[in-house]
């Protein structure tokens, strides 16, 4: 184990079980009566991102569903955790997800984001949204873990209760709050939102949610509840671009800037493509 907190327990190993199971699922292509070979061969093209931690637990247990160690590119901010994945041949980038996923390659597909995540609804997590609909397209399958309970400003969470006439908002899941803060991301803008009947509100939301179609979880480890969804990004193509050039304007996308600092994350993402291209094309010349 590197650095000092592990996540080697069996109540997070099961999760790390569910969320997995969740993503294959959510991936465009799936289908409930799909083979256990053509389900491998679905996710063997795939990329994901994702927060190794000090162990690195994830990867093994993604492999093993059909997903190939190039495709895995582990993100952390602790500099330790990168040098670890990479000395057990793995792919890893020094950085926030946050600017990771702002900048993330032209071209290069993204297929899964996976935000395990230590802290709770806070504004760094806010600003995951707009930042995902700056890059992720229609299908990207998102997975959020978040803390639950400790977080420094309420407003977000107060604010959706208000906008979605649900109950679900009043709830403390933070991954309901997430799926919610996603559709408040498309919503919020439209200033007749708030003219509709709430009944009409309602209406609308679920629909929407419908789209995201998520899946909740939560745990405890020791006195910490975690709240966990997993969801497919609705938006891509023509509708992606109104829907980006709309918030464009909001006021969490300028935070957002200021949130997130660029440290050279450019260069470090096209060394990670480089390195990824170079591991592809050495295990395809090996079989
Ligand atoms: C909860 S751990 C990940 C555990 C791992 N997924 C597992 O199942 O064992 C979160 C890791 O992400 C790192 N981290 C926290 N916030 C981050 C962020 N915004 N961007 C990149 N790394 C982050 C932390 O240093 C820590 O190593």
């Amino acid at each position: 184990m590197l650095g000092q907190a592990s996540y080697d327990s069996g109540t997070k190993q099961t999760w790390r079980g569910w969320q997995w199971n969740r993503i294959v699922e959510h991936l465009p292509g799936y289908h409930p009566r799909i083979g256990a070979a053509a389900l491998k061969r679905l996710c063997a093209d795939k990329v994901a991102v994702y927060l190794p931690g000090p162990d690195d637990l994830d990867r093994p247990l993604v492999i093993s569903k059909g997903f190939r160690n190039e495709n895995l590119i582990a993100v952390d901010v602790c500099p330790e955790r990168v040098k670890g994945v990479r000395k057990a041949g793995g792919i890893a980038v020094c950085g926030t997800l946050q600017e990771t996923i702002l900048n993330w390659p032209e071209g290069m597909p993204l297929d899964v984001v996976v935000a395990d995540m230590c802290g709770g609804f806070n504004k760094t997590i806010q600003c995951m949204i707009p930042i995902m609909h700056s890059t992720l397209d229609v299908g990207t399958v998102v997975a959020v873990n978040l803390l639950r309970g400790r977080d420094a400003d309420n407003s977000v969470r107060k604010t959706m209760s208000e906008v979605y006439p649900s109950s679900e908002t009043a709830n403390k899941h933070r991954g309901i709050h997430f799926a919610y803060g996603v559709l408040a991301s498309v919503i919020h803008g439209d200033k007749r939102w708030p003219t509709f009947p709430l009944a009409e509100r309602a209406r609308i939301s679920a629909y929407l949610m419908a789209l995201v179609n998520p899946v909740f979880y939560n745990y405890k480890s020791g006195n910490n509840v975690y709240d966990s969804v997993v969801f497919g990004w609705p938006w891509g193509g023509s509708q992606a671009k109104v829907v980006r050039k709309e918030i464009k304007g909001y006021a969490v996308v300028n935070a957002v800037k200021s949130i997130i600092k660029t440290r050279n994350i450019r260069s470090r993402l096209s060394a990670m493509r480089a390195v990824r291209t170079q591991k592809l094309h050495r295990s395809r010349a090996a079989k």
